[in-house]
């Protein structure tokens, strides 16, 4: 989604700013630009589509100390070069970018800014012209840029450059987020730590209403009220190289090569000094103190959700629902008694499932989150953070972080088990590390998995993923991963439910992945595969060794059967990654898509 960046310093701010916003090309973006100032005036360069055409118009020549930039992910007007940000005040004196979505844009302008003459359709272009109006008026700029924040509804994060005043930069969030990173003689500003990595690993961070003015020397925090406010910075713990692809292609080939190590690194992490598993005692009671969990999540995290809840009542005996973050404040379930909320999100930023922590917050429920990103939004708000220890990740489809979520799901299944004193009759160490070295089998697998994907989907409209209990999660996931980034209409079905309507859709040469991994139902998904065969598809069985038949396509390592979706969805993510090679797509930025979905 949207990305900011901000320079103020000794250095030219041109290059460091491309150079961040290259770094955040990855949460996907549509158009991009930067506004840079020096003794002549702000200069703006904006392009519609990739850094590499905003590179192409920024004039070499311009030599600035100052500067902010930004990447678009169109909501309100259609990605365009005016529409793209920076945006200006009327007369040029301000400008500015911005993530997030004003709700009351329209109501702001009809009441303030009537009579402006306005350039774009966005949201942000009422903040600057707001700025303006209030400055024209006689406030200071910090005075009129606060002004400004106490109208707005909805969320931001705001870079604002002043033409008449060369030292400062004026920042502020609410909702989106937001960092100051801090360096000898200058300071940056980004929506994403990686983004500066470049310059400094010193950020501090910004919490929602807060207004921050940053200059070269000094980075003064302030509430909306100007009450003055102090943080120590954090040391980013990101090593610029594993933001790098290094000698891969796409990072999503690299991230799904990541797997095994990152499960290696889990294991690690929960491990206490004896070698035992462990997990904060705070947070094995908070799930022991609950009657129900209802995990909440988006897209790729609500798939893993719903394996999770396989894990947590089949090991640990605790009632579990799963929701679609978008959807539960909506269509919210009747509550049990006790509740505890488990976040599921890769970023900890995705803004429809804060949505939900909000209220259940405000609901008094405590709340746990599982996320790759220590000090992110989800992580902050809830009361216990379970990490990922995945890494960045970097691809637009998430691979890498899928499987941790698994991972970490188990163990928290495991540990709650132990300590209700139940029995578990498998070791769930020695399973995830047996699960490690299938991952490397099948990451060596490639070829022949290449091989599948031209001969089931490279020429196909659509695609079926079929499985039955936890298979037909993983197919979920499969068909999102598919579709996702090849754009082949693909659908995750239970093979029982084919029957009743799916099957009408298949047609001679229908590809049709069934998934067979679990024993106690191998015979009737095999049936299904029968039943569209026989309709004139074209299937692609991947089973489990020894479940294995003579017609399947693939067979995965044999592990545990309630781990299986940790290395079963292995294939399915390099099926998607070679059906989009195939088809020429952009693997890594699909197109429409954004890594962190920080608006609702
Ligand atoms: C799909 C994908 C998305 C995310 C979803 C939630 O490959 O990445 O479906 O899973 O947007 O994002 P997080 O996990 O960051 O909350």
């Amino acid at each position: 989604m949207c990305g900011i960046v901000g320079y103020i310093g000794n250095n030219d701010s041109k290059e460091i700013l491309l150079k961040g916003l290259e770094k955040l090309e990855y949460r996907g973006y549509d158009s991009a630009g930067i506004a840079v100032k020096n003794e002549d005036g702000v200069h703006v360069f904006k392009a519609k589509g990739r850094i590499a055409e905003l590179r192409g118009i920024v004039d070499e020549n311009v030599f600035a100390e100052a500067g902010i930039g930004h990447t678009r992910w169109a909501t309100h007007g259609v990605p365009s070069k005016v529409n793209s940000h920076p945006h200006q005040s009327e007369s040029g004196r301000f400008t500015l970018v911005h993530n997030g979505v004003i709700e009351n844009y329209d109501l702001l302008k009809r009441e303030y800014l009537a009579d402006v003459h306005f350039q774009s359709e966005t949201d942000t272009e009422v903040i600057v012209q707001l700025v303006e109006k209030f400055a024209r008026e006689g406030l200071s700029t910090l005075e009129a840029f606060r002004k400004t924040l106490k109208l707005l509804h909805g969320s931001y994060a705001l870079a604002l450059l002043d033409a008449e005043d060369n030292e400062t930069i004026y920042v502020a969030k609410n909702k989106s987020p937001l960092l100051v990173g801090v360096g000898d003689s200058f300071n940056v500003v980004a929506s994403d730590a990686m983004a500066m990595l470049q310059v400094t690993n010193q950020f501090v961070e910004l919490m929602d209403k807060e207004i921050v003015i940053v200059t070269k020397n000094e980075v003064t925090i302030q509430t909306l009220d100007g009450v003055a406010i102090s943080r120590a910075p954090f040391t980013a713990e990101l090593d610029a190289s594993d933001i790098e692809k290094g000698t891969y292609p796409h990072y999503m080939l690299k991230e799904i090569d990541e797997q095994p190590a990152v499960l290696r690194k889990i294991i690690q992490a929960y491990q206490n000094e004896q070698g035992q598993l462990e997990i904060d005692a705070d947070i094995i009671d908070a799930v022991k103190n609950s009657d129900r969990i209802y995990i909440i999540a988006a897209g790729t995290s609500y798939h893993a959700g719903l394996v999770g809840k396989q894990f947590i009542e089949k090991v640990a005996k605790v009632p579990v629902e799963v929701h679609i973050s978008s959807e539960f404040g909506y269509n919210m379930p009747l509550l049990s008694e006790k509740p505890l909320f488990i976040f599921i999100s890769q970023s900890g930023e995705t803004a429809d499932s804060r949505a939900v922590l909000v209220q259940v917050k405000e609901m008094g429920y405590p709340a746990l989150t599982i996320t790759n990103v220590p000090g992110s939004t989800l992580s902050r708000e809830a009361d216990h953070t379970l990490l990922l220890y995945a890494g960045p990740e970097i691809a637009v489809a998430s691979t890498k972080a899928y499987t941790a979520q698994l991972a970490v799901l188990a163990i928290l299944a495991e540990v709650t088990a132990k300590s209700r004193g139940l029995e578990v009759n498998f070791d769930l160490t020695h399973e995830l590390g047996l699960v490690a070295n299938a991952m490397e089998v099948l990451c060596d697998s490639k070829e022949m998995i290449e091989v599948m994907a031209r001969e089931f989907l490279s020429v196909t409209r659509n695609a079926f993923f079929i499985g039955r209990g936890i298979d037909f999660y993983v197919g979920l996931e499969g068909a999102l991963k598919l579709k996702e980034i090849s754009y082949i209409q693909a659908e995750g079905f239970a093979g029982g439910e084919l029957k009743h309507g799916t099957i009408a859709l298949i047609e001679e040469g229908t590809p049709v992945i069934a998934l067979a991994t679990q024993e106690s139902v191998n015979l009737s998904i095999r049936g299904n595969v029968k039943e569209v065969v026989s309709r004139g598809a074209n299937p692609c069985i991947i089973s489990m060794e020894g479940l294995n038949m003579d017609e399947d396509s693939f067979v995965i390592p044999e592990v545990h059967d309630l781990l299986t979706p940790l290395i079963s969805v292995i294939p399915l993510q390099l099926l998607a990654y070679y059906a989009a090679l195939h088809r020429d797509c952009d693997v890594d930025k699909p197109r429409n898509l954004a890594k962190s979905v920080t608006v609702e």
